[in-house]
């Protein structure tokens, strides 16, 4: 992963702190602490830990954010080996996919994508699973860590470290990011930000929950928008829930309607061009 030089002052500090469940793993998790300066906790059982509501450390062998307190949901982390993008990756409708058919992806037209809002990297897993090169931004380091881990465990099984080469990480804020220079940076930019919810209810799914107390809300994805659609080639693609407003109260050119939410597809070149030339 390419470590940045770019602040994260956007995002509120994370209540949360780097431990590890047995003394064999202890030296591996101090320096991942240190890495990203968090507390460190030593050998911590996170049912019984009190202090942090979220840990950060390896348990069954995949780098986890793990709430604490009894009761407490299981850990989330990115997996690209197993479990539902695994599903997906082989069972899952190939292109036919709202998230190809959003950023265009077509026999012979495999468009090269920034996916400059990463999270746990599942849209640009798809897209690399169909044959996309896909360069990923994001811009918590906590979130890039467990992204990093993925990318790494995917890296040593055969059936996904072909897809897993096509992915670049990068842990950069993708405003800043896109501000510098001016050249294109990729035929599609694609974007899936933290939509604000007022809804604190039990229906927010735990990842989403959890997700909002590490990076809170992405305030600031309109200029998000405005700065990609100055550095991307042919278009730019806004993963939106199904009845949010536009981004930016900007018309989107298309938009595609998902089964989880909608994608907004703000055209600025046919991607027909690209036919052939990869
Ligand atoms: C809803 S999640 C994305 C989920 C992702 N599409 C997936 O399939 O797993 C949004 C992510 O974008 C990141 N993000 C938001 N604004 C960003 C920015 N300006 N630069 C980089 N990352 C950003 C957040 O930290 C968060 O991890």
């Amino acid at each position: 992963m390419s470590m940045p030089d770019v602040s994260t002052e956007s995002q509120t500090a994370p209540a949360i702190a780097v431990f590890c469940p047995e003394p064999e793993s202890e030296s591996s998790a101090r320096a991942l602490a240190s890495r990203l300066n968090l507390p460190w906790l030593g050998v911590v059982d996170p049912r019984h830990h009190t202090q942090y509501p979220l840990l950060l450390g390896v348990v069954q062998g995949r780098l986890s954010v793990v709430p604490t307190g009894k009761g407490a949901p299981g850990p989330v982390f990115a997996d690209f080996v197993e479990g539902a993008l695994a599903y997906r990756r082989l069972h899952g409708g190939g292109r036919g996919q709202p998230v190809a058919r959003a950023v265009g992806l077509k026999p012979g037209i495999y468009p090269k994508v920034l996916d400059a809002t990463a999270g746990l990297g599942r849209d640009a897993f798809v897209l690399a699973a169909l044959g996309c090169e896909v360069v990923m931004l994001e811009r918590s380091p906590i979130i890039a860590a467990l992204l990093d881990d993925a990318l790494a465990r995917a890296a040593l099984e055969s059936e996904v470290a072909p897809i897993v080469a096509r992915m670049t990480l990068i842990q950069a804020d993708a405003r800043q990011w896109l501000a510098q220079g001016s050249d294109l940076v990729a035929d599609v930019v694609y974007l899936d930000p933290m939509f604000p919810h007022r809804d604190k209810s039990s229906l927010v799914k735990k990842e989403m929950r959890l997700f909002r107390e590490l990076v809170g809300e992405d305030q600031d994805s309109s200029e998000l928008l405005e700065l990609a659609l100055q550095r991307a080639r042919y278009r730019v693609v806004v993963k939106r829930p199904r009845l949010a407003p536009h981004l930016d109260s900007r018309t989107p050119t298309l938009v595609h309607e998902g089964k989880s939410g909608r994608f907004d597809i703000y055209t600025l070149k046919s991607l027909e061009l690209l036919k052939g030339s990869n």
